[in-house]
């Protein structure tokens, strides 16, 4: 098949080579540079085969056709830094691009001749029958890309009866987005500290608030290596310190500040300083959060058969994710890893699935293979980038008519309806 990647890199390559070129005038230089910025713009998803018109872009969240055309808005938004944070992988990115890749590896066999003339896309899940059968995963410091940060997610999630995951490090308490979600409250996503008693604070503050469910990750070791995101940060031309505190010796280095996390504020600010020692997560540490809770507790970040067997085993709700290839780069997609995980848990605990996953039908087969949710991290970042709350609502009207049509698409009235004999491999 052909891929669109190489295609862009081999353009991209002669182009630089008529750039450098001394027998090319200088006016055709210009214009090679900008075609050649206009491409640096262009979506990268093996699935755009076609690439849109970069300097098309969209006026208005209504004028979105799908969630991709959200992105170079959010693009043109978000600083340098901030942006190579959200849209890049691990080290050579393998794991980021197979996520997507790979669905595409899977085809639905699509049973005709039967009425779906009424479709109902709704899934129980977190003690809640939702609207769709997706969420926003949880992604740390919203305000990033735009003010209303996780609390303009939560407006729209909640408004459309849509799960929404909130980081540890989010820039809005649980309590506040718990409040602008109007009735359901969120998951809440916790990053083992390094002092439990801050584990706690948060833990107690969750379920004191209502969350039905803690999303323990797991995937989150320090070690990660950020080099597309540190070669960003060299394009970004503005002071670290509009939005972190920087190191005194080097007003470009941030440290992420502790205070300027929400969820924190009930912890003594002597525990401050102690955040966040993820190489200690251990099996008896999720054993320590489930004495501790009468959450469920999601176990997130799982790509292996035998944790999963595990996490079932022990009654852990499974998340199958690599973190959006953010943290790792073994190049094993997170569809990949459902593949074998679904058959081995047969149903014993439900499965949550992240990392890729960007149309209604990328859901779709998913849920056929066993995954009882899927979130996805990315594409709500893009609306909130581009247009705030307005967008992340879009981005949810969207994939949520998306799936309902991929669902009449493959002859399926309900969610439970979609079975693993749906899929096969695609050739
Ligand atoms: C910018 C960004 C920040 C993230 N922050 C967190 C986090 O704080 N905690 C966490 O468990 N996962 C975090 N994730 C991972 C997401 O929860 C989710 O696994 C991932 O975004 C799914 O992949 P997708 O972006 O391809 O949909 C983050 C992802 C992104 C893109």
């Amino acid at each position: 098949m052909n891929n669109p990647t190489n295609v862009n890199t081999s353009r991209r390559r002669l182009l630089q080579y008529l750039a450098a070129s001394p027998v090319v005038a200088a006016g055709t230089k210009e214009a090679i540079a900008a075609t050649m910025a206009e491409m640096q713009t262009r979506s990268d998803d093996p699935y755009i085969w076609r690439p849109f018109d970069p300097n098309y872009l969209i006026e208005k969240p209504e004028d979105a056709l799908d969630v991709f055309e959200f992105e170079p808005v959010a693009h043109k938004n978000v600083g340098a830094a901030h942006w190579g944070f959200m849209s890049t992988g691990a080290d050579g990115e393998g794991t980021y691009r197979a996520n997507r890749q790979d669905i595409a590896k899977f085809a639905m066999r699509s049973h005709r001749l039967r009425d779906v003339t009424k479709v109902d896309p709704s899934v129980t899940l977190f003690g809640h029958t939702w609207s769709a059968p997706f969420l926003t995963c949880p992604t740390g410091r919203n305000g990033m890309y735009h003010p209303d940060g996780e609390a303009g997610v939560g407006r729209a999630a909640g408004r459309h009866n849509i799960p929404q995951g909130l980081a540890t490090n989010a820039n809005f308490s649980i309590t506040e987005v718990n409040k602008a979600r109007n009735g359901t409250p969120v998951l809440f996503q916790l990053y083992q500290q390094s002092n439990w008693e801050i584990s706690k604070s948060l833990i107690a503050r969750a379920e004191r608030e209502g969350c039905k469910a803690i999303l323990l990750t797991v995937d989150g070791l320090s070690a990660r290596k950020d080099l597309q995101f540190n070669r960003a940060v060299r394009a970004d031309t503005r002071l670290c310190a509009t939005c972190h505190e920087v190191r005194p010796n080097n007003p470009k280095s941030p440290i992420l500040s502790s205070k300027s996390t929400a969820n924190f504020s009930e912890v003594p600010a002597e525990l401050w300083d102690q955040k966040f020692t993820p190489d200690k997560m251990t099996w008896e540490y999720v054993k320590r959060v489930r004495d501790f809770t009468k959450m469920d507790i999601f176990v997130k970040g799982i790509t292996d058969v035998d944790d999963a067997v595990q996490c079932a085993k022990l009654g852990y709700g499974v998340w199958v994710s690599n973190h959006g290839g953010r943290n790792e780069d073994t190049n094993r997609s997170s569809i990949a890893c459902l593949a074998d995980i679904a058959p081995a848990v047969k149903g014993k605990v439900p499965i949550v699935i992240d990392s890729g996953f960007r149309r209604g039908m990328d859901i779709v087969k998913a849920l056929s293979m066993g995954a009882t949710m899927v979130g996805f991290g990315r594409p709500y970042i893009w609306g909130l980038g581009a247009f705030g709350e307005a967008g992340v609502d879009k981005v949810i009207q969207i994939m949520k008519a998306e799936v309902i049509a991929a669902m009449q698409q493959v002859g399926a009235t309900s969610v439970k309806e979609l079975r693993p004999d749906m899929v096969i491999r695609a050739l």
